[in-house]
């Protein structure tokens, strides 16, 4: 592993100990954009401390996580995270959530790990390293038709109120596919479909620290990502599409409708 990857991965299991441990603590609960949009007392101590010990390690290091403001860098490296992915599990006590840390060189989305620490499961990726769980490489599945295959997607904050929603696509594939899962968090989504376990996942308006370690683990573990119509997958996280590579095509018809 590079020597940024395996910083990441430590940092990973720093903030998800953190998470674990206070988990049955009670939380202390604020609204962000609307009155479903929350954030907890731990979401900004994982991002503090995941701040922290990237900016010790590689100080000149530019830095984009969701709980704070963006420090940009000077080394051309940036660090993108999402310091609690699926934070209204975490609220509620639902145990599904996890750390998410990308990193991306000169612009580009490098490597990345996703740390689920209920499961103890740490997924991370290295372009052209391939995508790991452990001491297993992570390949994605093989089903080829919908029928047969499980999804994933998630719902954004503004789903109260937003015209262009995803409820219209999660119709649709809710009567192609063999199921569909809305379990809280894309992180491990994106790892989950690196790992074989989802077959396909789709999700309107997410952010770049939402995806930025998944992308490169699904390419990574040879699956295809793009955004609804085929292009390459923004980075910015809105309007992805991410698959096994076999069902790409069928999805995006789908999703055109
Ligand atoms: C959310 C989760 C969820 C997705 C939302 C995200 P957060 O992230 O990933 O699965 O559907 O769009 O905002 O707020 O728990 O970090
Ligand atoms: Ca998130
Ligand atoms: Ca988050």
């Amino acid at each position: 592993m590079s020597d940024r990857l395996t910083v990441a991965v430590d940092i990973a299991r720093e903030a998800g100990a953190l998470q674990r441990a206070r988990f049955s603590e009670p939380r202390t609960i604020e609204t962000k954009s609307s009155a479903i949009d929350l954030v907890t007392d731990v979401d900004r101590a994982c991002d503090a401390l995941i701040r922290k010990r990237i900016g010790a390690a590689f100080p000149g290091d530019g830095m984009l996580t969701e709980e704070d403001a963006e420090h940009t860098g000077t080394t051309g490296w940036r660090w993108i995270v999402d310091p609690l992915d699926g934070t209204t599990n975490y609220a509620h006590g639902f145990p599904h959530f996890a750390v998410s840390i990308g990193l991306e060189r000169d612009g580009e989305l490098v490597g990345g790990t996703i740390h689920d620490p209920i499961r103890d499961e740490l997924f991370r990726a290295e372009r052209g390293a391939g995508a790991w769980l452990g001491d297993t490489r992570l390949r994605v599945s093989t089903i080829d038709d919908l029928e047969r295959s499980l999804l994933a997607t998630g719902f954004a904050y503004n789903v109260h109120s937003a015209e262009n929603d995803n409820l219209p696509y999660f119709r649709r594939f809710m009567r192609r596919a063999q199921a569909v899962r809305r379990a809280g968090s894309a992180a491990l989504d994106l790892a989950y479909l690196a790992a074989g376990r989802f077959d396909g996942f789709w999700e309107l308006n997410l952010h770049p620290w939402d995806v930025a370690a998944g992308l490169v683990m699904i390419i990574e573990a040879g699956g295809r990502t793009s955004d609804l119509e085929g292009g390459p997958a923004p980075s910015s996280g809105e309007r992805i599409v991410a698959s096994n590579g076999l069902l790409h095509g069928a999805m995006l018809e789908v999703i055109s409708g």
